[in-house]
């Protein structure tokens, strides 16, 4: 089995100080740093470019996990590349040529991601296992850090294992929404092993205590 990573997401981060919030997190143990790309069309929220990416590339070595939660992703993929993303991750909701996109992404170096709202079946990617290195199945609607965690996503990403399992694929599986230390050992239960948290890290008042509560150390 995989070992849990714990991936704090920059969202709940105090923008004004985004290199030290990153050094936060790095110091407090954390995996991977999550980058939520939002373009205020596919979600209603507005957040980084490449540019701000690039920035704080220098800032740690810990790899960039791009969540690219926008319209007509094939645009942004290979200037986030550039930037300094280690995986790169587009919503299935997006890409009527998903096969290409991931194609595209791995040809640039870098680890391919498919993410899934809460309402879009496994189906929709049913087609592509074999071909990406991580799933990423949405446990709130994206656009928005510290909302409740959708119950419904646990029996999802049970089933996503039972189908890797069944197809003897080693794929990472990742969960982001509403994740806390409680909704955690739920989602760790069901075979996700990468665990986005936003405001359950940046909100909390001893962030290394907040992250190995999470990872369940
Ligand atoms: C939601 C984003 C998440 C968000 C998670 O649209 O994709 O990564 O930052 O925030 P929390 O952990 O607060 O739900
Ligand atoms: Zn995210």
């Amino acid at each position: 089995t995989k070992t849990i990573k714990i991936a704090p997401s920059i969202l709940s981060a105090d923008f004004s100080r985004l290199a030290d919030e990153i050094i936060k997190i790095e110091q407090a143990g954390a995996d991977w740093v999550h980058i939520d790309v939002m373009d205020g069309h596919f979600v209603p929220n507005l957040t980084f470019g490449a540019p701000v990416v690039a920035a704080i590339r220098k800032v740690t070595p810990l790899p960039f996990d791009v969540h690219l939660m926008v319209n007509n992703p094939q645009d942004l993929i290979e200037p986030f590349a550039r930037a300094g993303a280690d995986i790169i991750t587009v919503h299935a909701e997006t890409a009527p040529h998903l096969h290409r996109l991931i194609q595209t992404i791995k040809e640039l170096g870098k680890k391919a991601g498919v993410s899934l709202n809460p309402s879009t079946p496994l189906s929709a990617v049913e087609e592509v296992l074999a071909d990406v290195d991580m799933l990423l199945i949405m446990s709130v609607n994206p656009g928005f850090g510290g909302q409740k965690f959708i119950p419904s996503a646990v029996d999802k990403i049970a089933r996503l294992k039972s189908m890797l399992d069944e197809r003897n694929l080693i794929v990472d599986i990742e969960v982001d929404g509403g994740i806390n230390a409680a909704t955690a050992r739920q989602v760790i239960a069901a075979g996700a092993n990468i665990l986005v948290a936003g405001s359950a890290v940046y909100g909390a008042p001893d962030i290394p205590q907040a992250i190995n509560a999470i990872r369940g150390t």
